[in-house]
């Protein structure tokens, strides 16, 4: 069955990636859905527009949210500050790279798989342990 590009955001984030910090976790949750929504999109609809809006779209709100957590890191003490912000640095920069790279060869299934290996990999790591210690941080306030 086809799935439909148009249910956008439907994806919710499964609850083992819930960190009980309602903000970080609703722009997390935005960040899976639209995650899946480019690997959907690309899987089966062949609508390349839309993936490379979704791509973009996962671009730019990425900045964002990285921006809201630096934000906080600024207000308590926290010592994984510079190690946080490298792995942030990391998943903007690689996705800068593969949009670049998809951009310019939209049909390769390969390297769009490739990205969100890379992607899956990268959010369940940072989110599961980098963004619980910031969180556990932010607590101790
Ligand atoms: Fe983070
Ligand atoms: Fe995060």
């Amino acid at each position: 069955m086809s799935r439909n590009c148009n249910m956008a955001l439907e994806y919710h984030m499964p609850i083992e990636f819930h960190l009980g910090h309602q903000e970080i976790d609703r722009q997390h949750d935005v960040i899976y859905s639209l995650y899946n929504y480019f690997i959907g999109c690309n899987k089966t609809d062949r609508e390349h527009n839309k993936c490379h809006e979704t791509l973009s779209s996962i671009s730019k709100y990425v900045i964002v949210h990285c921006n809201y957590e630096e934000e906080l890191m600024k207000n308590i003490v926290y010592s994984k500050r510079d190690d946080h912000i490298i792995e942030h640095l990391q998943l903007i920069e690689i996705t800068r790279i593969f949009q670049d790279r998809i951009d310019k060869d939209p049909d390769n299934n390969e390297l769009i798989a490739s990205y969100g290996e890379f992607f899956i990999d990268w959010f369940q790591h940072h989110v599961c342990i980098t963004d619980r210690e910031l969180i556990n941080s932010l607590r101790q306030l």
